[in-house]
């Protein structure tokens, strides 16, 4: 089989959990990574022995021997930087939520079908068993015709920055502050719709308390 090689921008709390992830899957291997930290970089490359270090993304992205490009950046960043991944002629597998805005988010689809790579969101609530299997019975017709959802979420805990570890751009507005809804709503979001098959929407209503 042939090795996939991929390359990181972003060393920060989610590219650990990217690494745990992709020591598991068979023929993957890591090769290059990139942050404006040098330390935090050195840090984590040393962690999971990542050779190639890169404080540029664009020097990354000259790398002819990249396959994927995992963008690990805060919100406003994903556009700007997946675009260049995929004009650079990598694929692309970008954090949630995709972008900070719905144009940022439609400019990245038509890069991925005018450079005619493979883009992907990282929205891993997707395959959850209890999605599959919620799934299979609307699927299956088990619920009848579904013309409401309505789903949960619950953080009290746990919040970057705010909780006292991670990065202030986590939350500033400049890089990703777009409040829960864009953090976390957008799990939801994608669940509700993907199991109803992605059909036009009438009408959404969420609250924030
Ligand atoms: N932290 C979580 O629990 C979590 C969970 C799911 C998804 N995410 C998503 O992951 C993304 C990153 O979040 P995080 O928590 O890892 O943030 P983080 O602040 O821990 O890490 C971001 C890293 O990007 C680096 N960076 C910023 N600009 C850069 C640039 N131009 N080039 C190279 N490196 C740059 C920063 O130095 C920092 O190390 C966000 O979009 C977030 O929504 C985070």
């Amino acid at each position: 089989m042939k090795e996939i090689r991929v390359g990181l921008i972003g060393t920060g709390i989610i590219a650990h959990q990217h690494m745990e992830m992709y020591r598991d899957i068979p023929g993957v291997k890591v090769v290059a990574a990139c942050d404006l930290q040098e330390e935090k970089l050195n840090a984590f490359c040393d962690k999971y022995g990542i050779e190639h270090r890169y404080l540029d993304y664009r020097r990354l992205l000259e790398r002819d021997d990249l396959c994927s490009v995992d963008v690990c950046l805060h919100n406003n960043l994903h556009a700007p930087i997946s675009v260049d991944v995929m004009a650079a002629g990598k694929n692309c597998y970008c954090e949630k939520p995709m972008a900070g805005s719905y144009a940022d988010a439609a400019a990245m689809k038509r890069a991925a079908e005018h450079y005619k790579v493979k883009f992907h969101i990282q929205l891993g609530m997707l395959y959850g068993g209890e999605v599959i299997a919620a799934k299979k019975l609307i699927d299956e017709g088990y619920l009848g015709k579904i013309y409401h959802t309505r789903s949960y979420g619950y953080r009290r805990r746990g919040r970057p920055y705010v909780d006292g570890y991670g990065e202030k751009e986590f939350d500033s507005s400049q890089w990703a502050g777009h409040g829960a809804l864009y953090d976390m709503g957008v799990y939801h979001i994608s669940q509700l719709l993907y199991l109803l098959g992605c059909p036009p929407v009438d009408r959404v209503s969420g609250r924030v308390y």
